[in-house]
């Protein structure tokens, strides 16, 4: 039954949790939808805050609270407001048996693919070296990089990387995947599939892009390390939209200012937002942006999850249901 239901919004974020309540509210009228008490807007909000008997059926959003599943015993189901829950497994209150939900595309594979794109395409016509000769007001033409001589990489061939992989290919790049288990790029024409520990050392060896879009779990944490970043073809290139412990950050510094890589587009971190005091800010090799690459577009995600819900209200498995054992 939609009817009735009670929905808890609880997002870190100012604003969000507004934006959120508001896109639910349109697409399920009838449902009770209130944002956490605990949270920055329903703090701000209280006219829009859940009161504290509001016992919610579904929650929805981003790094709850310590004490949200505490408070909320009886949730069916919690919505990640992003397409990673990894931040959200790691919650120590989250029951084990709860459902986890997550967002799938939403809007998102349309901007993953259009920054991956524009990232080959700035190191392809050599934007990087332009800047730095801008800086010493050089004028001084430099051939572009032929794109076959940039194999692209892709680790996680899910939602966004298959996405990702179609662009790409599709501009004219040369397209390996890389997944857990063994997964054909559907519809995307001329793009390899590699999986399994036994051909990783081959992906690596083939790629000069290395485009990371897997989950973090315990089994990504720290997988592009220096052996793995010194297989990859000279002169390559890191660009991480996935998460910021998928690669030791030490690693990838050594293998900038050796000369083995010839630098890296980073959009995630370990800590976020990352330290003033990070060395990855001044690093002449690494181009950054503020966990930008493809932020949730609320809209469309509430319309997603809202489908979600009913489906699940019905009975029915909804799709982005999370594999708590394998971690994503
Ligand atoms: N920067 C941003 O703004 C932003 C925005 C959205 C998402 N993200 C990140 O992007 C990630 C991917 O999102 P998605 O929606 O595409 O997820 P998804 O559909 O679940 O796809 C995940 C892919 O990663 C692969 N994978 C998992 N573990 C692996 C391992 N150990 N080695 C190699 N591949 C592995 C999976 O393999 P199988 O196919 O075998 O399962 C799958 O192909 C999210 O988890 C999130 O961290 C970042």
């Amino acid at each position: 039954m939609i009817g009735g239901m009670r929905i808890l919004v609880t997002h870190s974020e100012p604003g969000a949790g507004l934006a959120w309540r508001r896109e639910l509210a349109e697409r399920l009228p009838d449902a009770r939808i209130a944002i956490d008490a605990a949270t920055p807007d329903g703090a701000s909000e209280p006219a829009h805050a859940a009161g504290p008997g509001f016992e919610a059926d579904w929650a929805v959003g981003w790094s709850p609270p310590a004490d949200l599943f505490e408070r909320q015993p009886r949730l069916r189901a919690f919505f990640s407001s992003g397409a990673g829950v990894d931040h959200l497994l790691r919650h120590p209150g989250l029951p084990p048996a709860l459902p986890v939900v997550r967002l799938e595309d939403a809007g998102m594979a349309t901007l993953m693919a259009d920054y991956c794109l524009h990232a080959l395409l700035h190191i392809a016509h050599r934007h990087d070296e332009y800047a730095r000769r801008q800086a010493e007001r050089r004028w001084h033409e430099l051939a572009p990089i032929p794109r076959e001589a940039l194999p692209v990489g892709i680790v996680g061939m899910g939602v966004l990387g298959t996405r990702v992989a179609g662009a790409i290919a599709r501009a004219g790049f040369p397209v390996r995947g890389f997944s857990r288990g063994p997964r054909r790029a559907e519809g995307v024409e001329g793009v390899e599939t590699m999986h399994g520990a036994a051909r990783w050392p081959d992906f690596l060896a083939a790629t000069r892009v290395l485009v990371l879009l897997a989950p973090r779990t315990p089994e990504t944490e720290d997988l592009i390390d220096a052996a793995a970043l010194a297989r990859l073809r000279p002169d390559g290139w890191v660009v991480n939209v996935a998460r910021g412990a998928l690669v030791v950050d030490a690693d990838l510094i050594a293998a900038l200012d050796s000369g083995r890589l010839a630098g890296a587009v980073l959009d995630v971190f370990r800590e976020e937002p990352l330290p003033e005091s990070h060395p990855f800010w001044h690093h002449p090799r690494i181009r950054i942006t503020p966990h930008a690459s493809a932020p949730t577009q609320v809209a469309v995600s509430a319309a997603q999850v809202a489908a979600k819900i009913a489906a699940m209200a019905r009975g029915e498995t909804p799709g982005g249901l999370v594999d708590r054992a394998r971690g994503y």
